[in-house]
């Protein structure tokens, strides 16, 4: 990974950060120096990911059990944490739910579950923290999906919830510009090992085609998700606000498939076709 020495005592909360690419990424923090806190709703991920942060890198972490969707909860987080540090200077919303479900059979609160923890949570989060946050300097990364923008079939919930959640980046990077906050969006593509793409490609079938799909020709790893973090939490994206950022090798930019089956695997639905090069 880079070298970002800026880290070094840096406060850095992740929301979500006890698994996956969330946990990735306060590793990427934690291996260079910042102080990390991270929240969950168990206590058994919160606890074993305090413990891996700390044996992993020799950081100091804390670790809160908060559910997004309890605003108090996750001020009270907020403010332990910035207590005990002194101010909180990147902010991480990756709390995340998802699963596929055509929209007749989703139940009204299958819905709102999703949209409560992406999209009321992260607007939570950041509510939480603004007291907190270091003004000016703070960078504030929301951690989004391909489903904002991208309309994927048995994903209404996920859709809908994550394209609120660029527009509440979009919106807060002007509200909080003034006072020295970037507020940016990542949007990893289809990432290797995780929760998420286990939910949405079951089968090694639906995992080639995706792979096939992506220009770049692999899947992505947590590492890439967390470099690209650590870079606009840096001084280096020091003009960077209000931008919604891929990092998906390619895949969102060939656009959204036409047809294709309405059954699972989500992902490889969606996946574009593989473009086919001359002379083939
Ligand atoms: P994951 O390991 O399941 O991570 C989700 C995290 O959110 C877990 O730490 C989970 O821990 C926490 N969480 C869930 N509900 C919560 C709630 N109500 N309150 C607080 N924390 C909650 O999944 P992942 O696949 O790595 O996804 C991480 C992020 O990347 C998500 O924002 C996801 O939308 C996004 N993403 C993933 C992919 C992918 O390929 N995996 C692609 C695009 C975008 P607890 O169970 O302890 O609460
Ligand atoms: N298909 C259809 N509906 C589903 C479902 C599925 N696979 N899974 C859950 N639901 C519905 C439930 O039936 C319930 O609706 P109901 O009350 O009308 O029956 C509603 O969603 C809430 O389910 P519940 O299990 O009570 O929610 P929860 O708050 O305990 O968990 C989830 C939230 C459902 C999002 C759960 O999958 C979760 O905790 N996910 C976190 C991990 C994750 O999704 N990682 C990937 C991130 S991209």
């Amino acid at each position: 990974m880079t070298n970002h020495n800026e880290f070094v005592g840096r406060r850095v909360f992740i929301f979500g950060g006890t698994s996956g690419i969330n946990l990735g990424i306060a590793e990427g923090f934690a291996r260079h120096g910042a102080l990390v806190g991270v929240a969950s709703r168990s206590q058994e991920k919160v606890d074993a990911a305090v413990q891996k942060l700390s044996t992993a890198t020799g950081c100091e972490a804390l670790g809160y059990v908060t559910d997004v969707r309890q605003y108090q909860a996750v001020s009270d987080a907020l403010t332990a944490f910035s207590n005990h540090h002194g101010g909180i200077d990147v902010l991480v919303s990756g709390a995340a739910g998802n699963f596929p479900a055509l929209a007749e059979k989703l139940s009204a609160n299958g819905f709102k579950a999703v949209v409560d923890i992406d999209l009321i949570g992260t607007f939570h989060v950041m509510r939480g923290a603004y007291p907190h946050l270091t003004k000016p300097g703070a960078s504030v990364i929301n951690i989004s999906a391909p489903q904002a923008f991208i309309p994927m079939r048995m994903q209404v919930h996920a859709c809908a919830a994550k394209a609120g959640v660029d527009m509440v980046t979009r919106v807060l990077a002007l509200e909080w510009g003034p006072v020295g906050i970037r507020v940016n969006s990542i949007v990893p593509g289809p990432i290797d090992g995780t929760e998420g793409m286990a939910r949405l490609t079951p089968d090694e079938e639906s995992r080639r085609a995706v792979i096939r799909s992506v220009p770049l020709q692999r899947l992505g790893t947590v590492a890439d998700v967390a470099e690209v973090c650590l870079f606009l939490a840096s001084d280096a994206a020091r003009y960077v606000s209000g931008v919604v950022l891929p990092v998906d090798g390619g895949w969102s930019a060939a656009g959204a498939p036409i047809g294709g089956k309405a059954v699972p695997p989500v992902y490889a639905e969606a996946a574009p076709a593989p473009t086919t090069r001359a002379g083939e």
